[in-house]
């Protein structure tokens, strides 16, 4: 059988793990390191450089070795977000042909997901090098907060690096997942990750049959060890600043080393009370005469500074278990993960807001990773007794006249989910309609996140209000939007393409995967790119599958038939073999190899579901 491997693909460092003879292996990497830096750098001669290479080199070549790109992936040029970054990263940042951000390193410029493909290919060679075969599939996690865009992005990254990327998982989930596997337990927990770039909350209920529901999530894709080492940053900045009259933003150098004092006095003040941060010859005066940089910052000095980011995490706690409806002291274990809850203040925010020392049953760095691959490994195998029920963290809507959104599907719904929702015209003789998907909680669509805008055509002619045109919503299992229309007079159905909404066309992606320009030195050969005789192949791979999943639709109504979940899946099911029928008699390449890998998940879940009857 294949093995999957799954990687926490986090924005400070990154962790793979794969299930091996039955048990979650977290594997380490050349130099022993069972986390590699989430980091890449171009040298001067043009060898590209990831990882503890890329780490050690950054102070020398700071301009040209790109840290952090989590935060960039799936941003818009013009968001708070990808602004702040570019007042503060010390390497380039330029717009992208579709409104992205885009990085430049030596002579050439390069997507974020082209970045962050660079660091999955080196997880993908860490994993290859222990097992001593090619891996193919992945489970990639994300933050729970990461919208379709951002999810798209992260998918796309491991194309490009030459995985097949069989499903994209929430990081608290995948946590969750490390926490209660096999261990029977029958609970409601919460668990808080706070990493180096982004926060989440979630809210699960453990099921002692190994399923693992949750309740509800919330989060902020801004907030990391990144903000915290921003603000002894912008302490050290100051007060040089008020010293020396000196800017030490200006210098690139200067300001990578910054950084690096800054992360290491955080951590250092997670075991001592007080360190001392020593930058001799920072910058020159500007009289030839060099500066140095030395201060004392204490643990409490440090609180201070980073109160703010710490109460803002707890008010999400709070906003999520509202969302809930649940009461804080119905949470029966507080989980925390990611490199930052080991700060002592963040550990006891958590601790006093639940009233309960926190759950240290899982590795703050290594559970992401181990949930993944307990979530690959169960996919492909059916024995594994794992049923992951996510939500979607954001509302999904359409932009309504006036500037409103109508809400499609609410946020925290479970995943994998549909929503139809009728559209007609509203001039008479209108032959064309604009449809603007957006996500995110705001009720003005122009504060969310936009997804995509698109127009059905080739109307019949009629008065207002007559044609009607009926359009689906659609979550999968990863988060990600698709959508597609049917007109109901005519039966004609539309799918429609969200595109570019990585940061990547589709044919960027071609091109990209062709140059091999996101793959490691060992990067197996990308999918074949869709070609004319593929048809063929993929019709006969969409007609197996059909059978298969029409074979299995009685035993999995016998099993979930009666919840709303299993109806749900059932209708999908169904609607799922209707649109490869559909493409396959369309003669269709692309509608049909939707289909496949649609049907094939369909699969995956009706054989967990049938396995554990
Ligand atoms: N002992 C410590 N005390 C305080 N902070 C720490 C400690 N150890 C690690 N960190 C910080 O934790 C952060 C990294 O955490 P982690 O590896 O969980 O993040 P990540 O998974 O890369 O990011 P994310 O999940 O946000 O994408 C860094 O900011 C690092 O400085
Ligand atoms: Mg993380």
């Amino acid at each position: 059988m294949d093995k999957v491997i799954g990687i926490d693909l986090g924005t400070t460092n990154s962790c793979v793990a794969v299930v091996h003879n039955g048990t979650p292996t977290v594997i380490a990497n050349r130099g022993g390191y069972k986390t590699t830096p989430s980091m890449v750098a171009m040298t001067e001669a043009g060898k590209k450089l990831v990882g503890h290479l890329a780490k050690r080199q950054a102070i020398t070549n700071a301009e040209h070795t790109v840290y952090a790109a989590k935060r960039l992936i799936g941003r818009k040029w013009d968001s708070p977000q990808v602004k702040q970054v570019l007042e503060t990263a010390s390497y380039r940042l330029v717009k992208g042909p579709h409104d992205d951000a885009r990085i430049s390193l030596r002579d050439k410029v390069y997507s974020v997901p082209e970045i962050s493909a660079m660091v999955l290919a080196e997880m993908k060679v860490v994993a290859e090098d222990y097992l001593g075969h090619e891996v193919h599939k992945a489970v990639i996690t994300v933050p729970a907060y990461f919208n379709d865009n951002q999810r798209q992005a992260t998918k796309d990254a491991g194309t490009i690096a030459g995985l097949d990327v069989i499903r994209i998982i929430n990081e608290p989930t995948a946590a969750a997942l490390a926490y209660g596997y096999g261990r029977k337990l029958d609970k409601l927990v919460a668990v808080y990750d706070l990493g180096g770039g982004t926060f989440d909350i979630s809210v699960l209920e453990i099921g002692s049959g190994g399923v693992f529901k949750v309740i509800s999530t919330a989060g902020d894709t801004f907030l990391g060890g990144e903000d915290f080492d921003g603000k002894v940053i912008d302490w050290l900045v100051e007060g040089f600043q008020k010293d020396h009259g000196v800017d030490l933003r200006k210098d690139r150098m200067a300001l990578q080393r910054l950084k690096d004092a800054a992360e290491k006095a955080k951590i250092e003040l997670s075991t001592v009370k007080e360190t001392e941060i020593n930058l001799p010859f920072i910058i020159s005066s500007g009289r030839n005469e060099a500066l140095h940089l030395q201060r004392t910052l204490t643990r409490e000095q440090f609180e201070g500074l980073c109160g703010e980011l710490v109460q803002r995490s707890i008010q999400m706690v709070q906003q999520t278990l509202d969302d809930a409806g649940i009461d804080r002291s119905e949470i029966e274990d507080a989980v925390v993960v990611g490199g930052m809850t080991r700060m002592p203040m963040v550990e006891r925010a958590v601790a006093e807001f639940f009233g309960r020392a926190v759950g240290k049953g899982v590795h703050a760095d290594e559970a992401v990773a181990i949930g993944a691959a307990i979530q690959g490994s169960a996919l492909v195998d059916q024995t594994q007794k794992v049923i992951l029920l996510d939500v979607t963290p954001h509302t999904l809507g359409v932009a309504i006249a006036g500037g409103g959104v109508e809400p499609v599907i609410e946020q925290n719904t479970t995943i994998p989910t549909s929503s139809e929702k009728p559209f007609t015209t509203s001039r008479d003789n209108q032959t064309a309609v604009k449809i603007v998907v957006v996500q995110g909680g705001s009720d003005r669509a122009d504060q969310n996140d936009l997804l995509g805008e698109f127009t059905l055509g080739g109307l019949r002619s009629a008065r207002a209000g007559e044609v009607q045109i009926d359009v689906t919503f659609e979550i999968d299992a990863d988060g990600i939007v698709s959508v597609s229309a049917r007109d109901r007079d005519t039966g004609r159905e539309q799918q429609i393409v969200i595109s570019a909404r990585s940061g990547l066309s589709r044919e960027e992606m071609a091109k990209v995967m062709a140059d091999g320009r996101g793959r490691g030195p060992t990067g197996s050969a990308p999918p074949p790119a869709a070609a004319a005789g593929e048809f063929e192949a993929r019709r006969k791979e969409a007609e197996a599958l059909i059978a298969e999943v029409d074979g299995l639709l009685e035993p999995v109504r016998a099993v979930v038939g009666a919840s709303d979940y299993g109806r749900d899946a059932l209708h999908k099911a169904k609607a799922a073999m209707e649109r490869a029928r559909g493409a396959i008699e369309r003669r269709d390449p692309g509608g049909t190899k939707e289909a496949v890998d649609s049907l094939g998940r369909t699969l995956r879940m009706f054989k967990g579901v049938v396995s554990k009857g």
